[in-house]
């Protein structure tokens, strides 16, 4: 039989680095943090990357009506970042506000500060009830506003994240991840197959 808090623990380790996702939607910029980002293709000229994405996360829709995102890689000094833009919702506040970024070729917010970012539009998508696995066409890529392709400073993974934080965030962590875990558990069980048309 599954035990459950075990079989979730083991999966953890599946979890990706920690990435930023900006999106733009009728002149409003957003963000949001996944840990859940992989590389989709192995082929240079067709670089492709994926994400899930919660279907009750703000950035989910802003993604889903534009077929346009950025994803960044961040690294390990930009805690602060995965603060502000992964533990409240873009629905009550300008998250990007106070965080220096400029508009990517596409349109889309990029952050000046970052490992590494990629620009996105979506080639596909997969229901998985709670969410949404967007497939994404990088487009245009660069290290945010640093000239060239070279990442400085060291990769934030998501176990770097979770073992590092300070204290006085965890119990919000916790909390937030609780929430989404119990919305996530009833959407989960249902998924309706998707025909991915590029919005215009
Ligand atoms: C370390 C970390 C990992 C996260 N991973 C995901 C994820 O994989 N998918 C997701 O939808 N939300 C994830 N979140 C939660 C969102 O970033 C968070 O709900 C955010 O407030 C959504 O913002 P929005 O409502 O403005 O889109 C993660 C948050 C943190 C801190």
């Amino acid at each position: 039989m599954l035990q459950p808090d075990l079989t979730y623990q083991l999966l953890r380790n599946l979890t990706s680095p920690v990435v930023a996702i900006t999106s733009q939607r009728n002149g409003k910029e957003n963000g949001m943090i996944s840990d859940a980002a992989v590389r989709a293709s192995i082929v240079p000229t067709v670089p492709r990357l994926s994400v899930y994405i919660h279907k009750f996360n703000y950035s989910h829709d802003m993604i889903y009506e534009t077929g346009r995102f950025a994803m960044h890689l961040l690294h390990t000094k930009q805690s602060d970042i995965v603060h502000r833009l992964g533990f409240f919702s873009g629905r009550d506040q300008n998250k990007l506000a106070g965080i220096p970024h400029h508009k990517g070729k596409t349109g889309v917010p990029v952050l000046d500060e970052c490992f590494a970012h990629f620009e996105c539009e979506v080639a596909n998508v997969m229901d998985t009830g709670s969410s949404t696995l967007f497939l994404g066409d990088v487009v245009a890529v660069g290290c945010g506003a640093a000239a060239g392709l070279e990442p400085k400073g060291e990769l934030m993974t998501a176990t770097y994240f979770r073992s590092n934080m300070p204290a006085e965030w965890r119990s919000e962590y916790e909390a937030k991840l609780k929430d989404a875990q119990t919305l996530g558990e009833e959407l989960s069980r249902h998924i309706e197959p998707v025909v991915w048309k590029m919005p215009r």
